[in-house]
């Protein structure tokens, strides 16, 4: 299957099999993928929590509005949470990146103020939202990215000192009457010359 393809194929899981677990291999695949993401200086702002277990997974669920049904559905749910205390990121960028990327954040970065810099690193995590949805749908698994969330639950729940959970992403099989996938829901998206340009 070509990418176009497979991103014409993934669309938002309302309703999952709760039957069907996603194997092991394939989510220890999309940890590398996520680890894999990309971002500004190489800054890596972020924590992704992988929760498979039921208990823990109910437990984040009754803190997700609407999300609750499809995330008990689900196989697993993936937390994506930024940093949000900037003293645990520099620390962080300190140990871990080389003098050139720590001077830019000085530089570019931090004199912008701290809201800035949060707003600038939850940005970062949201590559890694893009990454992991479309690596998902490479793989035949289906998701649901979630900002219907209540992040300082999230956070409580999960032990996230100093990290702000931004969006999680359930992820399963769908259940084959799934009202939302595209055989039965055709993609709905604005007219491509509203949105693309080539110049
Ligand atoms: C950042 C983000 C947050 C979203 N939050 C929710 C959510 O909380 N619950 C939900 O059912 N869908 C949510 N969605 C799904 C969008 O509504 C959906 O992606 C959009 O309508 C396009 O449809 P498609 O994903 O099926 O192509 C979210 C999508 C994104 C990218």
């Amino acid at each position: 299957m070509t990418f176009l393809e497979s991103m014409k194929l993934r669309y938002t899981t309302k309703k999952y099999d709760a039957a069907t677990k996603i194997d092991n291999e394939k989510i220890e695949e999309l940890k590398e993928i996520l680890h894999l993401t990309p971002s500004s200086i190489n800054s890596q702002p972020w924590k992704f929590v992988i929760v498979s277990d039921d208990e823990l997974k109910a437990k984040l669920a009754n803190a997700s509005m609407f999300n609750k049904e499809k995330i008990n559905q689900s196989s697993h749910l993936v937390v994506l949470s930024a940093i949000n205390d900037v003293s645990v990121f520099e620390k962080q960028i300190q140990e871990n990146l080389p003098q050139g990327a720590v001077d830019y954040y000085n530089k570019l970065i931090k004199p912008l103020g701290e809201e800035h810099a949060k707003n600038w690193m939850a940005r970062q995590v949201y590559i890694s939202l893009g990454v992991l949805l479309s690596a998902a749908a490479n793989m035949g698994i289906d998701s649901t990215p979630m900002e219907g969330i209540e992040p300082d639950k999230y956070a409580e729940i999960l032990g996230l000192n100093g990290y702000e959970p931004l969006v999680a992403v359930a992820l399963g099989i769908r259940d084959a009457e799934d009202f939302n996938q595209p055989e039965l829901k055709p993609k709905s998206r604005v007219k491509k010359d509203l949105v693309l340009e080539v110049r």
